[in-house]
């Protein structure tokens, strides 16, 4: 997959204009983006990025790194996802990353969501739903979900976010109203956010292959 993934990554550049402030998600395809994008790096006025990781890529490739709270809305966002759905909702978060590529699609006129073929799914829920939590409400969080679900939250041990919080992983989801699980698992206090883009999903899907499928 590892191909699609470059393949697809190559077609966003098509999205890139002269002289843009580009937000740029995290994850293996998104690298293939930075590194389309460091091939000029003089083309664009810099990036906003979603994760340390995207960041320090980003400056390898001389792209400057700017603060979302300078720049104001964004023309341009591209990220992938762990999950893709026929109305572009999409399941994030696989990379931790979640909070911040959350608060940069909603800050993007167009979101540009770049996957591979096994991202496609008729019904989101197959790929553990991941929630930041604070990490005092780890458990709290944990039981609200069983309770809201019937599915089994699982802590991913080992991992705190470039906020300095923590992960749940809901398994055994199948999720027919995205929008309603986004906004109630959005209101247990105690979560950040949830890698549900239901409420804003991407706007253009491109799914990596030769050539590549734009939706
Ligand atoms: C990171 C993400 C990624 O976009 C998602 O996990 C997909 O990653 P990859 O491109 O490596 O398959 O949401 O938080």
């Amino acid at each position: 997959m590892t191909e699609a993934k470059r393949l697809a990554a190559e077609k966003a550049m098509s999205y890139v204009e002269d002289g843009m402030i580009v937000g740029v998600g995290t994850g293996s395809t998104v690298a293939y983006f930075i590194d389309a994008l460091g091939r000029d790096p003089e083309r664009i006025r810099g990036a906003v990025s979603s994760s340390e990781q995207s960041t320090e890529r980003l400056r390898r490739h001389g792209i400057e790194v700017l603060d979302l709270n300078a720049t104001g809305p964004l023309a341009l966002y591209v990220d992938g996802a762990d999950e893709c759905d026929g109305a572009k909702r999409l399941i994030k978060g696989g990379g931790a990353a979640l909070t911040r590529e959350k608060i940069i699609a909603e800050a993007s006129q167009r979101f540009v969501c770049i996957i591979d073929p096994s991202k496609e799914v008729d019904v989101l829920g197959r790929f553990p739903l991941p929630v930041e939590v604070v990490p005092m409400a780890r458990s709290l969080v944990a039981r609200k979900i069983v309770a809201l679900t019937g599915a089994q939250p699982v802590w991913r041990e080992g991992v705190v976010t470039d906020n300095g919080n923590l992960i749940l992983d809901i398994h055994g989801l199948r999720i027919t109203d995205p929008v309603a699980l986004e906004s109630a698992i959005n209101q247990i206090p105690g979560v950040v956010s949830v890698g549900l883009f239901a409420r804003r999903p991407a706007d253009v899907v491109i799914v990596g292959g030769e050539p590549p499928t734009v939706r």
